[in-house]
């Protein structure tokens, strides 16, 4: 494995042959935008209990107390700004037609960065769903609605739009991801630890289609192993030196 400037004169040289190209992001692209991941050293579900404040039967239970989680989250993403990382991949997307943002953050940030062909895992923080019938909302803020928010259609209960634990990923989105992993050339791992399923099995199904796997993230992960390239550092900085050579 190729590290340092000779990798990134290598990666550069296999983006600049591959004709699909994904980018699989989770949390860590965004923590340098100060919106903090889930897991690691002052991970979110260190001070905060998933199954609580993060799972369907939670919700069902008490909306309100999930409903006001998602609220605090959504109103500290909406105070934060893509970084160089998001920005990086915006810029290689301009220049590589045919390349894909499949995310599991459910920040918007990645289309605030210009990006586009972006494929939302888990959802969208800044949507709203019933629970019942297929009314969906986009929402910029969420303070003046009551809570829990109820469906004007139908009176159940709206959800943040986001994929709760013990909730299947969005059928439409899941089968588009798992075709584009299936047909890629090269998949940068950006800012994921690869712990959620079933998410974290795209880089296998990249892998039997022998696509090149680049890993950007300053910890190991339990994946780190099997890719190509494993960069280690944050993605605000890599990222940036991967799309400047392309310039
Ligand atoms: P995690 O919090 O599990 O992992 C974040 C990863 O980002 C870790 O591997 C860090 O080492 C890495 N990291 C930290 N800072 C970084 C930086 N500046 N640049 C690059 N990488 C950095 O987040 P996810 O893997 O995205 O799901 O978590 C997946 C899912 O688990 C989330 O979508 C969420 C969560 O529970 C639901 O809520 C359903």
């Amino acid at each position: 494995m190729a590290n340092g400037a000779d990798a990134l004169a290598e990666i550069k040289d296999i983006l600049v042959s591959s004709k699909r190209i994904i980018f699989l992001t989770g949390a860590g692209i965004s923590k340098e935008s100060g919106i903090p991941t889930f897991r690691g050293k002052d991970g979110l579900w260190k001070t905060y209990d998933p199954m609580k404040l993060a799972s369907l039967s939670s919700f069902l239970k008490n909306p309100s107390l999930v409903w006001e989680f998602y609220t605090y989250r959504q109103n500290l993403i909406s105070k934060c700004q893509p970084n160089a990382g998001h920005m990086a991949i915006s810029k290689i997307q301009e220049q590589k037609g045919d390349s894909w943002i499949l995310t599991q953050n459910v920040d918007d940030l990645h289309r605030r960065a210009g990006s586009r062909n972006i494929v939302e895992l888990h959802g969208n923080i800044f949507k709203v769903n019933c629970i019942h019938c297929d009314y969906d909302l986009d929402i910029t803020t969420i303070e003046d609605m009551d809570m829990p928010p109820k469906c004007p259609n139908c009176e159940s209960i709206l959800k943040p739009g986001v994929v709760l634990f013990e909730e299947p990923l969005p059928q439409k989105e899941w089968t588009r991801a798992i075709e584009l992993a299936s047909t890629c050339d090269l998949v940068f791992i950006i800012g994921t630890s690869l712990n959620v399923s079933p998410a974290n099995s795209l880089p296998s199904f990249a892998k039997e289609n022998n696509a090149i796997l680049v890993e950007v993230n300053p910890e190991e992960t339990w994946l780190s192993n099997s890719m190509d390239f494993s960069l280690k550092g944050s993605a605000s900085d890599i990222l940036p030196k991967i799309n400047d050579p392309l310039n």
